[in-house]
């Protein structure tokens, strides 16, 4: 992984379907902000580590977003259940409301992320 100033650079082999995200700094949003990025059903998918219920971070253990079925992004302290390519949350304290989803975009082999798209939304 390579982050430079508003770019963030993983190999694409790196992010296996379903499995392990990636997490990394978001400077703009705090000295200890984090967004991760997941692979599901073949895309990459960037968001915001902070649940749409309480500003923490999703994952219980690094790294660790998906749900046991691998169907949904899980929030470890609460379990709300998000779907991974849209951010909207379907199921727990927060149902109805979305992560905050970062532009990703894939070629050459590379997952480019432009934490500078942060959405407000
Ligand atoms: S903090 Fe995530 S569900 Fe409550």
């Amino acid at each position: 992984m390579m982050q430079v100033e508003n770019t963030v650079t993983i190999n694409s082999e790196d992010l296996q379907n379903e499995a392990k995200g990636l997490r990394f700094a978001l400077p703009a949003l705090g000295e200890f902000a984090t967004g991760f990025v997941v692979r599901f059903r073949g895309k990459p998918y960037a968001y915001v580590n902070q649940c749409a219920h309480v500003s923490i971070e999703l994952d219980w253990d690094e790294g660790e977003f998906f749900t046991s079925q691998k169907d949904y992004l899980i929030c470890a302290t609460h379990g709300a259940h998000y779907q991974p390519d849209t951010g909207f949350c379907v199921m727990g304290p927060c149902k109805g409301k979305r992560l905050k989803s970062i532009e990703v975009t894939e070629h050459n082999q590379q997952v480019v992320i432009n934490i500078a798209s942060i959405s407000s939304k």
